[in-house]
């Protein structure tokens, strides 16, 4: 008998993680019926259809159509709409990927109807419960059945926190193997002819976390940092929806848009953005996902925050803690430009395979 897998994704870096999680489910249908949930915690095309696109993944057998609201509130109607979904279609398996709401949310619905959960990307902690994310990653990790481990920091974390080894898995990093697939199609991407830009002499900022972006006083330290960086190089600004919301609430926007050297642009899809990030001379961001991906392509990546939950890409990898210090930012900037950064190499298990891995191992279960 086949067995019935509900895959949940609902944010953007979910899309990007579940990709070679369907085809691997595809090639093994068989033995497997997957079927997508999307929670639509991220809606707009931007943000949603055009990752489904690019990525060429199958239309969501089930949207759930939540949209935003306060954490209490998404969360809630996620495991609500998801609750009549599981109940209905009974799977053997439900499988979460990353650390959003829509990954917390479906999680205790399936641990309360005793249905078995794989995490993907488990194990990952930053150690800070002010990030919506490290509530979401801890509860998930501490419910779920099959714990697919990223990078090895994720190993000690969990042992450290007495969860039973043999349901522990060193598998890889999935986005990695979006990468790796998608990296002839993202070559031909024209992004940079379209914004004009030229191969190493321009860098990319995405930022859109509670702590970069929530408050005045935090973006007024963002902008004064950018606008020293953009006195050295030119910087391509794709902006999350919640990010322009808050400078618009905060009344910088004009700044922001007066600044010569600082592109601000819509959010790009997968293809154009990986593209756009691969040519660049270094990136600054917040985001989880994009430390890896800088990681893997070898290119610096400036984090400004206090700390990550992915140290490999530190340790191993190309990228550096600078939270919302100019001095460092700069002091890193003037090195990358002169050529001194670090080149870091590929963490253990990056290589592609690893939706693969995760197939294989849940076959024999
Ligand atoms: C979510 C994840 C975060 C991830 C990020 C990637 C949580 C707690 N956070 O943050 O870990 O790094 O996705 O993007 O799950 N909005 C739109 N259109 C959309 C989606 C959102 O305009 O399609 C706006 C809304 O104003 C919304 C705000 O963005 O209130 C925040 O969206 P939400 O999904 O709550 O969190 P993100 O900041 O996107």
């Amino acid at each position: 008998m086949k067995k019935r897998v509900l895959i949940v994704a609902g944010a953007r870096p979910n899309f990007v993680k579940i990709a070679p999680i369907m085809r691997e489910f595809e090639t093994h249908n068989r033995r497997f019926e997957g079927l997508l949930v999307h929670t639509g915690q991220h809606y707009d095309f931007e943000m949603s259809d055009v990752f489904f696109q690019n990525l060429r993944i199958p239309l969501p057998d089930i949207f759930l159509n939540v949209g935003s609201d306060s954490h209490a509130v998404q969360t809630a109607k996620v495991m609500i709409a998801f609750e009549r979904v599981a109940l209905r279609k009974k799977p053997n398996l439900v499988i979460v990927v990353g650390d959003v709401n829509s990954t917390l949310a479906c999680t205790l619905v399936a641990s309360k109807l005793n249905i078995k959960i794989a995490h993907v990307e488990a194990g990952l902690r930053s150690f800070d419960r002010t990030m919506p994310e490290e509530i979401n990653r801890t509860v998930t990790d501490s419910l779920s059945d099959y714990l697919f481990v990223s990078e090895k920091s994720g190993l000690r974390n969990l042992k450290r926190e007495g969860i039973n080894p043999n349901k522990i898995y060193f598998v890889g990093n999935v986005m990695i193997d979006t990468l790796s697939a998608n990296l002839s199609i993202i070559n031909k991407s024209d992004i940079l002819k379209r914004l004009r830009l030229t191969c190493n002499e321009y860098s990319v900022v995405t930022l859109h976390r509670p702590s970069n972006v929530d408050s005045a006083e935090t973006i007024a330290e963002v902008f004064d940092i950018l606008s020293a960086v953009s006195r050295e190089i030119t910087i391509v600004y794709p902006i999350h929806p919640r990010t322009r919301k808050m400078i618009k609430k905060h009344r910088f926007s004009s700044k922001f848009e007066g600044l010569d050297n600082l592109l601000l642009i819509d959010p790009l899809g997968y293809i154009d953005f990986v593209k756009l990030v691969k040519e660049s001379k270094f990136v600054i961001t917040d985001s989880g996902g994009i430390q890896e991906e800088t990681t893997s392509l070898g290119v610096p990546c400036l984090t400004m925050r206090e700390n990550t939950e992915r140290p490999v890409t530190i340790e191993e990898g190309t990228n550096y803690l600078v939270g919302r210090s100019k001095t460092k930012v700069l002091s890193f900037v003037k090195k990358i430009i002169s050529g001194k950064s670090k080149n870091g190499s590929i963490p253990e298990l990056w290589d592609g395979k690893t939706a693969k891995r995760i197939v294989k191992i849940l076959s024999t279960i």
